[in-house]
């Protein structure tokens, strides 16, 4: 079997190449190791940058989030000298959508229905090949090998995928940072603490209440790494999360049973170049960022954009300076996503190690947002997400 473009994990980047390319008339096989419905059911990223928006309007996919997606001016960031509004629309003049990262999901599931696009789930033990040459891709369905040749490759499977480790070593640099603590975060079918999400800096570490829709609320609880959701009843969760938010707020917070429990380890971590021969790596299979700041899947989605653009004028005109400028373009915008989800990291949690000086700067950060516009703005431009 032959096709222009194999793209490596059906998550929300290899989903996302694989709608713009098809609509735009290029052929692509999308190999997804899991199930749909596993897919499906992974609770990750709830906050969209406005470009991720206009993607999912340029992909044909939006008519949902249009009517379930709930637009968001506005975050709160909390001290222990109260809370205080960072006004997006105010300072920048966007907003953010809060539309599940499952929805999105969906959407594109039911994108690449509509347009008969090929996704293989349950493709097992997939494999790129001759990356530097004539590409292929192997893998095993239904216990049969199968083989699938190609232009290009994408490597869209996350940050545990194949196609990064198939790249050689000598040929990329690799940039971590690890984080000593994890969110553990609840799904609950409550009302949401407040009307916008809020970021708690806190003396017992950082808090985050976010939502989904009106009756569905999402929270993070700063934990130490070797921490498990197992140890964590929902009656502890919820008494932790309210210490840490504002009093207020955690008076007439909503509590109930947990229909989702786990726990996230924070990294940063990028590969560069993103590109090697003929395959691109798109989205977590390049970079991971910590969740504070909601980048990940909005990087993903640049990502994605920049990808597209290179491959659809290397068929449609010949032109394959997109290609040739995917990795550099691809980078500056992640570098910069890095440095903020870093710095959204740093300023709101409790680190181990962290001394007098070190607490004494990080309040100073905080009551710099509090008191300077130009502060707020900065995180304003950078939390609504830079132009693509
Ligand atoms: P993935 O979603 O990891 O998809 C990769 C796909 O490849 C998967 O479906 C996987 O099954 C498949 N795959 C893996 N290996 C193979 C293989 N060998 N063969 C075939 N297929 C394979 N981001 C935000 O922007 N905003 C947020 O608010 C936000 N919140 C988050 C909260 C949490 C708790 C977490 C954990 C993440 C959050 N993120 C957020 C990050 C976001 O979820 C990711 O950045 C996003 O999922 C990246 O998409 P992706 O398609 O690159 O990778
Ligand atoms: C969510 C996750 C984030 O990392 C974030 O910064 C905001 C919201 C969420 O899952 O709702």
């Amino acid at each position: 079997m032959r096709t222009s473009v194999v793209i490596i994990g059906g998550g929300p980047a290899g989903l996302m190449l694989s709608q713009l390319l098809n609509r735009a008339g290029i052929s692509t096989v999308v190999l997804e190791r899991r199930s749909r419905d596993y897919v499906l059911s992974r609770i990750r990223a709830g906050v969209l940058e406005h470009g991720t928006v206009e993607m999912m309007h340029r992909a044909g996919i939006a008519d949902r989030m249009k009517r379930e997606g709930h637009p968001h001016a506005g975050c709160y960031l909390s001290t222990e000298h109260g809370k205080f509004r960072v006004d997006f629309d105010q300072l920048c003049g966007q907003s953010v959508m809060v539309y599940g990262q499952t929805e999105v999901t969906q959407d594109l599931y039911a994108g690449q229905d509509a347009l008969g696009a090929t996704v293989v789930h349950e493709a097992l033990e997939v494999t790129p090949h001759d990356i530097d040459g004539d590409p292929y891709v192997t893998y095993v369905k239904d216990g049969e090998t199968r083989r699938i040749d190609c232009d290009f490759i994408a490597g869209c499977d996350g940050f545990h995928g194949v196609s990064r480790k198939a790249i050689p070593a000598a040929k990329k640099h690799e940039l971590e940072r690890v984080y000593p603590f994890g969110w553990l975060g609840i799904l609950s079918r409550t009302a949401p603490a407040a009307d916008e999400l809020i970021y708690a800096n806190h003396p017992r570490g950082f808090a985050l209440a976010s939502m989904r829709n009106p009756q569905l609320s999402r929270y993070y609880i700063q934990v130490p790494l070797d921490d498990s959701p197992d140890k964590w009843s929902d009656d502890a969760f919820w008494a932790e999360l309210k210490r840490r938010l504002p009093e207020d707020v955690a008076d007439s917070t909503e509590t109930g049973p947990s229909i989702e429990k786990s726990l996230a380890p924070l990294r940063s971590y990028v590969c560069a170049p993103m590109r090697f021969g003929k395959m691109f790596l798109a989205g977590d299979a390049a970079h991971i960022v910590p969740p504070t700041g909601a980048k990940g899947l909005n990087l993903a989605m640049s990502d994605v954009h920049y990808l597209s653009e290179g491959l659809i004028a290397h068929y449609k005109r010949g032109d394959s300076g997109g290609l040739d400028g995917y990795s550099d373009r691809a980078l500056t915008r992640v570098w910069r996503a890095i440095r903020f989800s870093w710095w959204m990291t740093s300023i709101l949690h409790r680190f181990p190690e962290q001394d007098d000086f070190d607490q004494k700067m990080q309040e100073m950060e905080l009551e710099n947002l509090r008191e300077l516009d130009a502060a707020r703005q900065a995180m304003a431009l950078n939390y609504v997400g830079l132009p693509f």
